[in-house]
């Protein structure tokens, strides 16, 4: 690997081997996505326990200082709404140029396995992959479910993975779900976990995190079980306990009740 593509993913994973990223790019698809409206004062509190932010460039630009940042990745898919007719009909939207003005260590792009819109984001995927071996640039694989929650299962996962890390993806973000370990063990690269639309209890996000970790992923890309939660700094306090110090659910847990 050459030396620019290994120093950016170094920078996001970390000397343990795990990473924390914090997801901030839910307005691109959703708009002004609850407690996120305001970008910038939801992650001032959270900057110390992350390892790298997940952003649109236009959120980067307008919302995030330059100066004093976190490792950065660079969201480059999309051109759909929630009110649109599909969300997997995605584009790439931001050159590689640009990726690499904004000095970013990784870019992100959604794929869509099994949707109408499969072959034209997986080709995305692939010449985004091929810009950025030009220039060092490592690709993060989001293999996107758009509304169709129930598709996460071990199966369609596992498939979905796998395809992006057969197409170049450096990191691929996935879901987690029962038999977790069938999609970290068929898929070539490193595997990070979405949170998902936010669940019930503070618990279950510590559990699957945990089982997830167990079954070999190297973190988390979660974004509203942390800033959706009533105290996003003792659950990011608690969730990073569990990525990078290997702590039980009930260590976490103690954790976010002493907050
Ligand atoms: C949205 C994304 C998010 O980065 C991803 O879903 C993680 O965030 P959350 O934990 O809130 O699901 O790709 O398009």
């Amino acid at each position: 690997m050459d030396w620019g593509m290994k120093n950016r993913l170094s920078q996001l994973i970390q000397p343990d081997g795990r990473c924390f990223f914090m997801p901030i790019d839910h307005g691109y698809f959703q708009g002004p996505t609850r407690k996120l409206e305001k970008p910038e004062e939801t992650i001032k509190p959270l900057f110390p326990y992350y390892d790298a932010l997940f952003v649109t460039r236009g959120v980067l630009r307008a919302c995030i200082d330059p100066v004093n940042t976190k490792p950065i990745i660079l969201r480059v898919s999309g051109g759909t709404s929630m009110v649109g007719k599909d969300l997997a009909n995605e584009e790439l939207t931001t050159s590689m140029e640009d990726a690499v003005r904004l000095n970013v260590a990784a870019v992100g792009i959604s794929v869509f396995v099994g949707s109408d819109y499969e072959q034209q984001t997986l080709l995305n995927l692939a010449k985004l992959v091929n810009e950025g071996e030009k220039y060092g640039i490592p690709v993060m694989a989001v293999t996107a479910v758009g509304k169709e929650l129930e598709k996460r299962d071990a199966r369609y996962l596992a498939l979905a993975c796998r395809i992006a890390a057969e197409l170049g993806a450096k990191v691929v973000k996935t879901y987690w779900c029962e038999n977790f370990e069938k999609v970290v063990n068929g898929c070539p690269v490193p595997v990070v976990m979405a949170g998902g639309p936010k669940v019930e209890t503070d618990r279950e996000v510590f559990e699957f995190v945990y089982d997830g970790l167990q079954k070999g992923a190297i973190g988390v890309n979660l974004g509203r079980n942390i800033w959706q939660n009533e105290h996003p700094v003792a659950m990011i306090k608690a969730l990073r306990a569990i990525v990078h110090e290997n702590v039980t659910v009930e260590d976490a847990m103690e954790i976010f009740n002493t907050r």
